[in-house]
């Protein structure tokens, strides 16, 4: 029996056509006869167009046309208003993208603004409540607040934070009749054709999306944005293939972000530190025409035990651009609240603040009422703590220096559902002996390809070499949202699954066949191997499926399976957990806060690859490092223009910023999640990394900085 291929750190499968330049990104397709769209947008957040000027534009030599009526498709803004600054007003269409841009900066746009608000401290701005997260409650969580020994009751603001993939949002927009095909950058392929559909007005099966490279997203590309809908209305009206790619500034305009929050996060405790409420109050920043939501409180509802506790969600409706799904998208906002407020609590009980965490561990999940599927939050402590030498820490606060650096040690925990929805694949068998495995899926980075890959060699008993795994065409067979944590466990259970199915269907021919040496043996008693069936107890009697293939005369054997979660989710509480350690060096004269080292531990059920998973994990570290230190995005509250829309003035992580990173993965599976046991891991490595650095600064400095990012000048 050969070493399984799941669990091996396997490289990249498409490493080489990645760093060759051979991999094609969105913005990389040309086609005859295309032309080149730039948007131009309003310059006031709120308000009317009164005119707009094309002569100057249409002027130029190359400008093929200006298209200023976007009445044609369903925006999800009214295009006769402005909803937000920088919102597409026209469309300037070029013969070549330098003449699409000169002429984009020729277009004057007239507009009459009227009153706005973008800032959710602005005085009179009034927090809506939303029918899908109601209010939450169990217990009587004010009385057991106010009875309780000791408290924390704390309020927690975090800045908007932008994606900043370095693949700018782009769009090849192909009309044959009315038939609509796109190269685009998408997460997600049956979700975006419905939505292309829904807004062009066409049927969903009129609608082909191709995307096998995705240059990172973090779930700015959840949806189908309007500059994807005015590409494909420009490639329309000109009758001619479109290319549209945006510029960062419009980036940060039109398309997503995490919001603005505002958290209230109280916690009473006895003195021996047992939880008796929890209070959770968020409110997130919103656009005032495309309500988003997500759930911040979900955390502080069931991470720890507490018999009475309540949370209330709220929406600030702004003239901004709406936000949507960012790494963790909620969770790790909320998270922050509830793992700051654990460590002040635990500092006010004179007590560490793991011990605080493993004296609340849940029996159960009491929001929801059900058990646990799996739970080593403990066991990621434990491991983690010995790992990172938590015993050095000391419990006050600027006990450590190392000249004028005081040293603070940090923890949080970490957890994320487990998400799985409905997902499809077919494996098909060639005569040439490879297998050719396809899902409507996608790769943003996470290594969909290659853990695919590896999901199905083992099932058929075939070397990583034989199997092309496909993804990234809108033809395959569906598969859901390429976000949530979720490919892994619903689109590798399909792939487990057909992959199984199509080796079950092999040996099932080959024992029925008098011409295959494995005729007359039951199904139970053949192995697969290095591509080659055989009987079990006699392995030098077998075939390969080439040679059933050519046997049969067949070109082609497939299996294409429907993979569904079923109920797991009404039985069990299916998350992934981890536990994240920081060191930080606060500079005393300066107030400058550096990261010296940080350590994760996780238990995200079986891991497919260890290398991949590492590389998403240290991924999560560098992008919670960003969301703790140094990620805001600045709006100009007097005409709602943001600020700092670019790479050199929006702050991210650099490598001077993140030296010594590690993190790793408890040996694990959970079969009630799937097949594979996984639980996913990408939302969870980013969950606990922010408060764990905040927690770092409080132990080094004494000081509770409770708004993300932590400049300097919150320290001084
Ligand atoms: Mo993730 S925020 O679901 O791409």
């Amino acid at each position: 029996m050969t070493q399984p291929l799941t669990g091996q750190p396997l490289a990249r499968v498409e490493g080489r056509l990645k760093v060759t330049g051979v991999a094609t990104y969105a913005a990389d397709n040309n086609i005859d006869n295309m032309v080149y769209a730039v948007l131009v947008g309003s310059n006031v957040a709120r308000g009317t167009v009164d005119g707009i000027d094309t002569s100057a534009a249409e002027g130029h030599p190359d400008v093929l046309r200006v298209i200023t009526d976007f009445s044609r498709i369903t925006l999800p803004f009214d295009p006769r208003q402005i909803a937000s600054f920088d919102q597409p007003v026209a469309i300037v269409i070029g013969a070549t993208s330098e003449a699409a841009r000169h002429g984009a900066s020729l277009v004057e746009v007239r507009c009459t603004a009227t009153d706005h608000v973008t800032d959710v401290s602005a005085p009179g701005v009034i927090a809506e409540p939303n029918t899908r997260t109601p209010d939450y409650g169990r217990g009587n969580p004010e009385d057991a607040l106010r009875s309780a020994a000791v408290a924390s009751d704390l309020r927690y603001a975090i800045e908007r934070n932008n994606h900043n993939a370095i693949e700018l949002p782009a769009t090849v927009a192909q009309w044959e009749g009315d038939r609509l095909t796109v190269w685009d950058k998408v997460q997600g392929l049956p979700t975006h054709q419905k939505m292309y559909a829904d807004a062009l007005g066409i049927p969903i099966e009129n609608v082909r999306i191709l995307c096998p490279f995705v240059g990172g997203a973090f779930g700015s590309a959840l949806k189908v944005w309007p500059h994807q809908l005015l590409a494909s209305l420009a490639a329309r009206e000109m009758g001619r293939p479109v290319k549209l790619v945006l510029t960062r500034e419009q980036t940060y305009e039109t398309v997503g972000y995490r919001p603005t929050s505002r958290q209230r996060l109280a916690i009473g405790a006895d003195r021996s530190g047992t939880i008796g409420a929890i209070i959770h109050e968020v409110s997130i920043e919103n656009s005032r025409y495309a309500q988003y939501l997500e759930s911040l409180t979900d955390y502080a509802q069931f991470m720890y035990s507490a018999p009475n506790m309540r949370s209330t969600s709220r929406l600030i409706p702004l003239d901004v651009n709406p936000p949507c799904p960012m790494r963790g998208p909620g969770t790790v906002t909320g998270a922050y609240a509830m793992e700051c407020a654990m460590d002040d609590l635990a500092h006010r009980l004179g007590m560490d603040p793991i011990e605080l965490r493993r004296r609340n561990e849940p029996a159960s999940n009491q929001e929801e009422g059900l058990p646990f599927s799996t739970r080593r939050l403990t066991e990621c402590f434990e491991r983690g703590a010995d790992a990172f030498g938590w015993s050095r820490r000391s419990q006050r606060p600027g006990a450590t220096r190392d000249g004028d650096q005081i040293i603070g040690f940090g923890t949080a925990a970490a957890a994320y559902h487990t998400l799985r929805q409905d997902a499809a694949a077919v494996a098909r068998a060639n005569a040439d002996g490879t297998i050719d495995v396809e899902s409507a899926t996608l790769d943003m980075g996470p290594g969909t390809y290659t853990s695919m890959t590896q999901v199905a060699a083992d099932a058929l008993g075939v070397p990583m070499r034989s199997v092309r795994f496909k993804l990234g065409d809108s033809n395959f067979p569906p598969s859901p949202l390429h976000g949530g944590s979720m490919t892994m466990a619903s689109v590798g259970s399909a792939v487990h699954m057909a992959a199984n199915m199509l080796r079950d269907r092999f040996i099932r021919t080959a024992i029925v066949d008098p011409g295959s040496p494995l005729s007359g043996i039951a199904p139970d008693q053949v192995s697969v191997a290095d591509g080659r069936m055989y009987a079990t107890n006699e392995p030098s009697r077998g075939e390969t499926y080439r040679d059933v293939l050519r046997r049969r005369g067949w070109r082609t054997l497939d299996s294409r399976q429907d993979w569904s979660p079923g109920n797991a989710d009404e039985r069990f509480s299916l998350y992934a957990y981890g536990a994240v350690f920081a060191e930080v060096a606060v500079d005393e004269l300066l107030g400058t806060v550096r990261i010296r080292r940080m350590h994760a531990v996780y238990d995200a059920g079986r891991i497919i690859n260890p290398r991949l998973a590492h590389s998403q994990a240290i991924g999560g570290l560098v992008g919670g490092i960003g969301m703790a230190l140094l990620e805001s995005t600045h709006l100009d509250h007097r005409d709602g223009r943001i600020m700092n829309a670019n790479l050199a003035d929006y702050l991210v992580p650099v490598h001077a910023d993140i030296p010594a990173l590690d993190a790793e993965f408890l040996p694990a599976e959970d079969m009630a999640a799937n097949p594979l046991g996984v639980k996913g891991l990408a939302e969870v490595v980013i969950v606990g990394v922010p408060a764990a650095i905040a927690n770092a600064v409080f132990n080094a400095t004494g000081k509770r900085v409770t708004d993300l990012p932590i400049t300097v000048e919150k320290l001084l």
